[in-house]
């Protein structure tokens, strides 16, 4: 099921929920933090990270999608009105040369609305909306991320990405490359 219009469309839950996914204003900063605080907690059976003295992890970087508007851009999604995840996104990606790839820097739904369909619906109508070559890293070590970018890239794409492998501690990351929006052919692609 695609989105309905531009950033909206439904998850498989009931006809009546809806997936809405906005680029948030700078008054959402203090909810992006308070989500990624939820998001950290769950990186961290990933990632060996502490949470600091205040009890949060904090997340310094995230100032700057609201201050470099051409090049970070902040989403929040909602399900019914409520919540329900969000969307950091780069141009330019720390694993390849190309300054203008979209990068997927952070991707997060909460728990509540998991396999539902809410980050599937989020995703598509996120790389429908920005027009590119993505890149999605993933920890193979991400029980959670691993299977669902691999499920949804392949289906989004109808198999014409690219993965490759780079070493990471403590698991290798897996890089998915793609081009969006669906249909485009992808320079060089060979379409399997
Ligand atoms: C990864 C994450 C965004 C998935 O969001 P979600 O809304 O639950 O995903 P969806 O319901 O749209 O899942 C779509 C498909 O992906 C696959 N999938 C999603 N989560 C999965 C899981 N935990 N295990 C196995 N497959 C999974 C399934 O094939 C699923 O379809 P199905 O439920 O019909 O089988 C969410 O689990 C999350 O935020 N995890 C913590 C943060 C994180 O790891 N983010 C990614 C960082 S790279």
């Amino acid at each position: 099921m695609g989105p309905l219009r531009e950033g909206v469309g439904t998850h498989p839950m009931a006809a009546s929920d809806e997936v809405v996914l906005e680029l948030a204003k700078s008054e959402e900063a203090a909810l992006l933090s308070h989500l990624l605080e939820l998001y950290l907690h769950d990186l961290s059976e990933v990632f060996p990270i502490d949470v600091g003295p205040d009890g949060r992890f904090g997340y310094d970087r995230l100032p700057l999608y609201f201050e470099e508007p051409g090049r970070r851009f902040p989403f929040v999604i909602r399900a019914n009105g409520h919540p329900a995840g969000f969307a950091l996104v780069t141009r330019g990606s720390p694993v390849t040369q190309d300054p203008t790839d979209l990068d997927m820097a952070e991707f997060f739904v909460v728990r509540r609305y998991r396999r539902s369909g809410v980050g599937r619906t989020a995703a598509f109508a996120l790389w429908d909306r920005m027009p590119g070559h993505w890149i999605v890293r993933v920890s193979e070590g991400n029980r959670y991320g691993l299977p669902f970018w691999r499920k949804i890239i392949a289906e989004y794409t109808e198999g014409a990405f690219s993965a490759r492998t780079l070493p990471g501690s403590p698991h290798p990351w897996l890089v998915l490359g793609f081009q969006s929006p669906r249909g485009e052919p992808r320079p060089g692609a060979t379409g399997g």
